[in-house]
């Protein structure tokens, strides 16, 4: 089963605009001559959304999304982004669930699902993150994490609904830490992943979910964990900042 492979670039709360200017279109000008089919997802801060979306040209594959959203479609929620408002800027991708926003801004598994219920009402495609913090692989708990985000977040959404999901297996300990996850490791937790949407799902809905792998992806480490079977890409962050190193890190998909 041939699945669409994907470089998605977490810029998290980086580069103000004119930095993040220079760096969109030092993409776009580097994935220009590239033909191939692979898909090139850029999650900026919100800011700089409509303005990127204005720059791509039909036919490429870049596409735009959020690093965030609220689950209400409008109303008093002060500092806050719907997914109609994303969606109207052109954006078509929106993240969900990343252990930052788990972390620091306390995303429980109810609050996740309300989220993937909006993302998806308005024809977003979620980017699900999921993932084990160091204590719980220590614990060997990882499969047990896992299983617990993913069917909290997701399992809620009628089966037509997966065909817009990814799914991004992003291990704690590995983000931010320039310690990645083996590709074996990666290998192992996305075939697993595979196996619980097969189990509770579909087998064809398994057979076409993207799963990504992230957490200290760079140049030199990204081959190795993409040809992996079940990795059909990864989510960077750090070595997203830089243009060429993400431009490699598509190449090597
Ligand atoms: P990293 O971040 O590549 O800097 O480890 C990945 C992420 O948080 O999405």
């Amino acid at each position: 089963m041939s699945r669409t492979k994907i470089a998605a670039a977490n810029w998290k709360m980086n580069l103000q605009m004119d930095e993040g200017y220079q760096l969109f279109n030092d993409i776009l000008k580097g994935l220009d001559k590239n033909e191939s089919e692979n898909l090139c997802l850029v999650f900026p801060p919100f800011v700089h959304l409509s303005s990127f979306t204005q720059l791509l040209k039909g036919g490429t594959r870049i596409r735009l999304g959020a690093q965030n959203l609220h689950w209400e479609k409008s109303g008093a929620y002060t500092g806050e982004i719907s997914a109609e408002m994303i969606r109207s800027t052109g954006s078509e991708y929106v993240l969900i669930g990343h252990s930052e926003r788990r972390k620091y801004f306390n995303e429980n598994g109810e609050i996740l699902a309300s989220k993937t219920n909006a993302a998806i009402n308005e024809g977003l495609n979620p980017v699900f993150c999921c993932g084990e913090s160091l204590n719980e692989r220590k614990e060997n708990r990882q499969f047990e994490i896992v299983d617990k985000q993913i069917k909290e977040g997701l399992f809620h959404l009628p089966d037509a609904s997966f065909e817009k999901i990814i799914i991004a297996y992003e291990p704690v300990w590995a983000i931010g830490t320039g310690e990645n996850a083996t590709a074996l490791q990666s290998q192992e937790m996305h075939q697993h992943i595979r196996g619980l949407i097969e189990k509770y799902i579909s087998s064809n809905v398994a057979n076409k979910l993207p799963i990504l792998y992230g957490g200290s992806v760079n140049p030199g480490n990204a081959s190795e964990i993409f040809s992996q079977p079940d990795v059909d890409g990864g989510l960077i962050g750090g070595a997203s900042l830089n243009a060429n190193d993400f431009i490699e890190i598509y190449n090597s998909l």
